[in-house]
């Protein structure tokens, strides 16, 4: 079934083609060079770069796939959670396109969405059940999956998402935005040599909730301590506190990740998100997996960020079971996912 996927929850402009699991073209266009000078996403900044782009990037996927607009035979949208003035520039395209041409739409939740970027792999699709990990800027939340439509949450964040720990820790260190690349790549210049220990906030013992804020916090002392003691931070010293955040905010993802496998039985973890790009996150837990015997998924690289391509197959995946909007369908910038 020919899908139009559409995705312009933050900062990428997405649209792609797909048929079932297969991904005919994704076409993304960032608008994180305009964020940069201010450390963050600014909204407007976002939303009217969508508006500029958006039929730009369709035009892109429909050449790609070597399809016309009028082969698609349905419209998926991240409907949310997301910037309402972002969201609403792919749901106006959405529903305009299912207007005109008469197909049926369906509005897709992000967070969800970036789970089934492991099904786009050619290989080693996961299977049903299994525990999901989305680890994104906005979301740190785990799942288990029993199948499309029957999931529950079991734990996320309570206050920071760890890509946004990222974000603020790259902030602080002079690293620039987005942070999450920016500190693992200076991250690989420290020698590992622990010199340096952040708080690990496991939240209790059985908790499967997670809180980003405490290392955030600890990582400011630790370099305003370093600025009242000496002239300039070194490169050194920045690559070392890159090396101990990492090592703090990635070991409770494996952990709380593996923990909610063994609370299942679930012996399956698929990642989602931006910082599932994150090679030390994948290295931590692949030496897990040898020794806990479970089975990982990790969507391709151009499958992290946000795409529009996952956002196409949980949508075909949600039609096939009979799920359905509307052209009521709005943006719902904190659409719930339990
Ligand atoms: O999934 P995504 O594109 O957007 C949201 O839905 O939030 O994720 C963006 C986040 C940013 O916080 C960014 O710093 C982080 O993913 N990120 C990374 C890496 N690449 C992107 N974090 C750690 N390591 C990376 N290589
Ligand atoms: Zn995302």
């Amino acid at each position: 079934m020919l899908t139009l996927g559409i995705e312009t929850s933050c900062d990428e402009t997405a649209a792609a083609l797909t048929n079932g699991q297969k991904v005919l073209s994704s076409a993304v266009t960032s608008s994180v060079h305009l964020h940069k000078k201010y450390g963050g996403v600014v909204p407007e900044i976002a939303s009217r770069y969508h508006v500029e782009y958006i039929i730009e990037v369709l035009s892109r996927a429909l050449k790609d796939a070597r399809k016309s607009l009028k082969q698609v035979k349905l419209v998926a949208v991240t409907q949310g959670p997301g910037l309402v003035g972002a969201l609403l520039t792919g749901i106006s395209l959405a529903k305009s396109v299912s207007y005109s041409l008469g197909l049926p739409v369906i509005g897709v939740n992000h967070i969800l969405a970036h789970l089934y970027s492991s099904f786009l792999s050619e290989r080693d699709k996961p299977e049903f059940p299994f525990v999901g990990l989305v680890v994104s800027g906005g979301h740190t939340a785990l799942f288990y999956c029993k199948a499309v439509d029957d999931f529950r949450v079991l734990g996320q964040t309570q206050d920071d998402a760890v890509g946004e720990a990222y974000d603020k820790v790259a902030k602080l260190l002079g690293l620039g935005y987005p942070g999450g690349p920016a500190i693992e790549k200076t991250a690989l210049r420290s020698k590992g040599i622990n010199r340096i220990k952040f708080p690990k906030s496991y939240l209790g013992k059985d908790s499967l909730d997670f809180s980003f804020s405490g290392i955030k916090t600890a990582v400011l002392y630790y370099v305003q301590k370093l600025h009242n003691t000496q002239h300039a931070i070194t490169n050194t010293q920045i690559a070392d506190i890159c090396y101990a955040f990492q090592e703090s905010a990635l070991d409770v993802l494996v952990d709380k990740a593996v923990m909610a496998a063994r609370s299942t039985g679930a012996s399956r973890i698929v990642v989602g998100g931006g910082v599932a790009a994150n090679s030390m996150l994948r290295k931590k837990f692949f030496d897990r997996a040898e020794y806990s015997s479970l089975h990982l998924h990790f969507p391709e690289l151009k499958y992290c960020l946000d795409n529009a391509a996952m956002v196409g197959v949980l949508g075909e995946e949600m039609y096939r079971l009979g799920y359905r909007s509307d052209l009521y369908l709005s943006a719902e910038p904190n659409l719930e996912v339990n």
